[in-house]
């Protein structure tokens, strides 16, 4: 089969969500909606991957390219229907070849299982739509269909009563030869309710050409497209669900799946088990066999085989820890890389730091990173001992099989085999707390 181009439409308003931000880069799963249509139409393995932007254009191009630097981005300056959108890629798609799909980049959860349906219906049809059955007071297009032969689409404002009691509804998603795509959306006009280009009209102009027109059916929740806030939480939640079971058929133990919270980019290993009430931010990558306790909130970071997380951690972006890690309770960890075995088990902040392997960093132990303006690195040996509340004073560095005493505050370096203590000396006088308490209680009687 020749390759695919994708045309995602995302140059629209979306007013009813009363926000400032383009309304595909409202995020779920951590993510823009706009990343997980691409990620969707990604499934087909395309050519090529047009976004139609207009409002909040830079922002929208900005963040397709984060997504897919290949990615062409297209402005519709107006926003004059869903055909004038699909029109303004044609400069870019003359002489092309293959088929085109159009996206949404307000429908996050279309399957790309649906969307190779709808590739394969295309042997039997020059133009496949994508339907589902919906019940409720939804004003979608209806689709005038003879079981699998699609006669035209009926837009909601130009339905009679008898085509709104139809529940076979248009999803949006289309699909056909890229050449005949194009010529079909340079033939609709504006004569309807809403006076706007619909592409739905290419149904019935590919008709009287000639052409068939074909439909897939798929599930209602993959259609759902994002118009409001409360939208926005229905596909979370539909998301998660999604996120949660796929993680299990890959071999992931979830104790508690409702608590875990999944980004699009979350990739865990077999037979690693995940506690309750954890969440995952954009970026994180957890390997097999590793456990993440109950409540940790992980982003950006990379958690190596055989390592133990939480319960209570924090991971933050470019945290990397190798086998057999363990961080614990009240644990921080920001762009630092912990070697094999070390251990951190309470209480602690590790930012800009490197730490050598089979360490072991005592409770409360703390880079003292930032200078203010600048931030600086600390580098740990291997099989170093860090001593419980250790202020380590960057950019400092402690050599292999080195020592630190509990409570030092260590500014200079430390070199190898060596125990570095810096707090003030104790000092001990016999019998004194008894001669004070005494002096205390006297002076309360006098009053
Ligand atoms: C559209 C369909 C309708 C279908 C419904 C499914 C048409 C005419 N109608 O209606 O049959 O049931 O989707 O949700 O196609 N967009 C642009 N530029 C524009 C207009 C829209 O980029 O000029 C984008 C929007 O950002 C959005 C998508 O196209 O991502 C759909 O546009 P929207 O206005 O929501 O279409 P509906 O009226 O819902
Ligand atoms: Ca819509």
């Amino acid at each position: 089969m020749a390759g695919v181009s994708l045309i995602i439409l995302a140059a629209g308003m979306g007013s009813r969500m009363n926000s400032d931000l383009p309304k595909v880069l409202h995020r779920i799963g951590a993510a823009p909606l706009l990343h997980h249509a691409m990620q969707a139409g990604r499934a087909l393995d395309p050519d090529r991957t047009i976004v139609v932007t207009g409002h909040g254009a830079d922002a929208v191009d900005a963040a397709a390219r984060a997504f897919d630097p290949e990615v062409e981005t297209v402005r519709q300056t107006e926003q004059l229907g869903t055909g004038h959108a699909v029109a303004q890629a044609a400069p870019l798609l003359a002489g092309q070849t293959g088929d085109a799909v159009v996206l949404y980049g307000d429908t996050p959860l279309i399957r790309p299982e649906t969307l190779e349906a709808m590739r394969a219906a295309r042997a039997r049809h020059a133009v496949v739509v994508l339907g589902f059955h919906h019940h409720g007071a939804g004003r979608y297009g209806r689709l005038i269909a003879e079981g699998e032969a699609l006669e035209k689409i009926v837009e909601y404002k130009d339905a009679t009563e008898d085509q709104r009691a139809v529940t076979l509804c248009n999803s949006g998603v289309v699909c056909a030869d890229a050449g005949t795509l194009m010529d079909l959306v340079a033939r609709i006009g504006t004569a309807n309710a809403a006076g706007e280009y619909y592409l739905t009209d290419i149904v019935e102009i590919a008709r009287a050409r000639g052409l068939t027109a074909g439909v897939v059916i798929c599930d209602e929740a993959e259609t759902l497209g994002i118009n409001t806030r409360q939208e926005l939480a229905a596909a979370e939640a539909a998301f998660q669900t999604r996120a949660r079971a796929e993680a299990q058929e890959n071999g992931v133990t979830l104790t508690a799946p409702d608590t875990v919270f999944f980004a699009l980019d979350t990739v865990v290993g077999r037979d690693t088990v995940i506690g309750p009430n954890v969440v995952f931010g954009p970026g994180v990558t957890v390997e097999s066999e590793a456990e993440i306790r109950p409540f940790c909130h992980l982003e950006g970071c990379h958690i190596s085989r055989l390592a133990t997380v939480g319960p209570f951690a924090r991971l933050r972006p470019g945290a990397e820890l190798a086998e057999d890690v363990h961080v614990g309770n009240f644990v921080e960890i920001k762009n630092a890389i912990l070697d094999e075995g070390v251990k951190v088990g309470h209480l602690t902040y590790l930012g800009d730091a490197h730490v050598g392997e089979r360490t072991n960093i005592g409770a409360g132990t703390i880079t003292c990173n930032y200078d203010g303006v600048n931030k600086h690195k600390t580098t740990i040996g291997p099989r170093v001992f860090i001593g419980s509340n250790t202020m380590l004073v960057a950019p400092v560095t402690v050599g292999r099989d080195a020592m630190t005493g509990s409570g030092s505050v260590i500014t200079e370096d430390v070199p190898a085999e060596a125990l570095a203590i810096g707090r003030a000396r104790q000092v001990t006088k016999p019998g004194l707390a008894v001669k004070l308490m005494d002096l205390f209680l006297s002076k309360k009687k006098k009053g």
